[in-house]
């Protein structure tokens, strides 16, 4: 009997999403003769079992559009809000999976997805999933989807605000995306030549981004390019997070873990627009006129890169080639030159962060880029 496949993107869409849709559709079917339903906006589809009905004609044409054709959203099975309350969705979704008879769900996301889909599977659903992200944050491969169109799109920014920074000798500040992760915001400061790159890995001081740029001044460089990931933390800040995230790990009871987590949130959400403070500073110290250009969701929007369909093109084909084999309970990685898979428990709650000894950024160092840390940490 060929099998019957769900498949859904959740969270944040990303340049991709399509290619991917489109590969296991196509893949599955030409080859396996598969069937395949789309479940819209993400879990939430599941629980409302709202689908759409995929074959070689509503995937045509898609290859090359941003966004995603099923919808997305960041609804997580156990903690979904239905009718103005928090309830547990799981059942509702596992019957849904029953009713359509389906022999397995992909899923299409990045590290929230990855956790919710090992949550099905412990639920007793077959699920294999794609790993899709601009943070290029999930662990066990080496890149996702997504990543490759974000970084081409913050790499022109940089290009762009350099010659409007040489004209006005300014000091530019782009923050860019990455969540919790500087890989994006390495990646484009290293291809835009940025001269300060702060990503959250490596905990700066204002003062030392000052003296990088009085630096610059001194050799007769009268702008300077900043690139700051949205999660990038101050010495000060870093150590808040570390006190809030013990709190949590040493937490006795479930309230005391809820309160850290909160609190954790909290940080979080007052530290958006950090950078705005941060420029701000970093005028006053070195007297120099500087500006901030956020770059927010222009990075997750349009056209995905040849590399990302690539990508997103081999993971879905690839996927298919998992579902005949029944190989379950998996998420595909890239590992060197090939697609392996992976178990779900061991990406799930994993987050893959810049190492600070990572070679892209000893090339930085070695390029004379500073990561604003403070006088006597590595390398500054
Ligand atoms: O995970 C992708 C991402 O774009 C992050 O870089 C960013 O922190 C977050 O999503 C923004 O989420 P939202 O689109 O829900 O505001």
């Amino acid at each position: 009997m060929p099998q019957h496949i769900g498949i859904l993107t959740s969270g944040g869409d990303c340049p991709g999403l399509n290619a991917a849709i489109r590969a296991v559709v196509k893949a599955s079917q030409e080859g396996y003769g598969m069937r395949v339903i789309g479940f819209v906006n993400g879990f939430r589809g599941l629980v409302q079992d709202q689908t759409i009905e995929l074959d070689d004609k509503v995937v045509s044409g898609i290859l090359t559009g941003g966004g995603t054709i099923l919808g997305t959203s960041r609804d997580k099975p156990h903690r979904m809000p239905m009718g103005g309350k928090m309830r547990d969705m799981t059942d509702a979704i596992v019957d849904t999976y029953h009713r359509h008879h389906l022999d397995a769900l992909v899923c299409i996301g990045g590290g929230g997805t990855q956790k919710n889909a090992l949550r099905l599977k412990k639920a007793g659903l077959h699920v294999v999933t794609l790993p899709k992200t601009i943070d290029n944050d999930i662990p066990m491969t080496e890149s996702s989807f997504g990543f490759d169109t974000a970084l081409g799109i913050a790499t022109e920014a940089i290009d762009r605000l350099h010659s409007t920074a040489t004209s006005h000798n300014r000091i530019i500040v782009l923050e860019v995306m990455g969540h919790r992760a500087g890989w994006l915001a390495l990646g484009a400061g290293l291809a835009g030549g940025a001269d300060v790159i702060l990503i959250p890995e490596l905990p700066y001081e204002v003062e030392s981004v000052a003296e990088a740029i009085r630096e610059r001044t001194r050799r007769g460089k009268r702008f300077s390019i900043i690139a700051v990931a949205e999660g990038a933390l101050s010495g000060r800040d870093a150590d808040c997070v570390d006190a809030l995230v013990e709190k949590k790990h040493k937490a006795a009871t479930p309230g005391q873990k809820e309160a850290a987590s909160e609190a954790l949130r909290q940080f979080h959400e007052d530290h958006a627009g950090h950078t705005i403070k941060f420029t701000k500073q970093l005028e006053k110290l070195t007297g120099q006129e500087s500006r901030l250009t956020i770059l927010g969701h222009l990075q997750r929007g349009g056209t995905p890169s040849a590399g990302d369909r690539v990508f997103a093109t081999w993971l879905g084909a690839h996927c298919a080639k998992v579902l005949d084999a029944r190989t379950y309970g998996v998420m595909l990685a890239l590992q060197g030159t090939t697609i392996r898979t992976v178990p779900i428990e061991e990406v799930s709650g994993n987050k893959k962060l810049v190492p600070p000894d990572h070679p892209l950024v000893k090339s930085a160092r070695l390029v004379g880029t500073s990561f604003g840390e403070a006088q006597g940490v590595s390398g500054s």
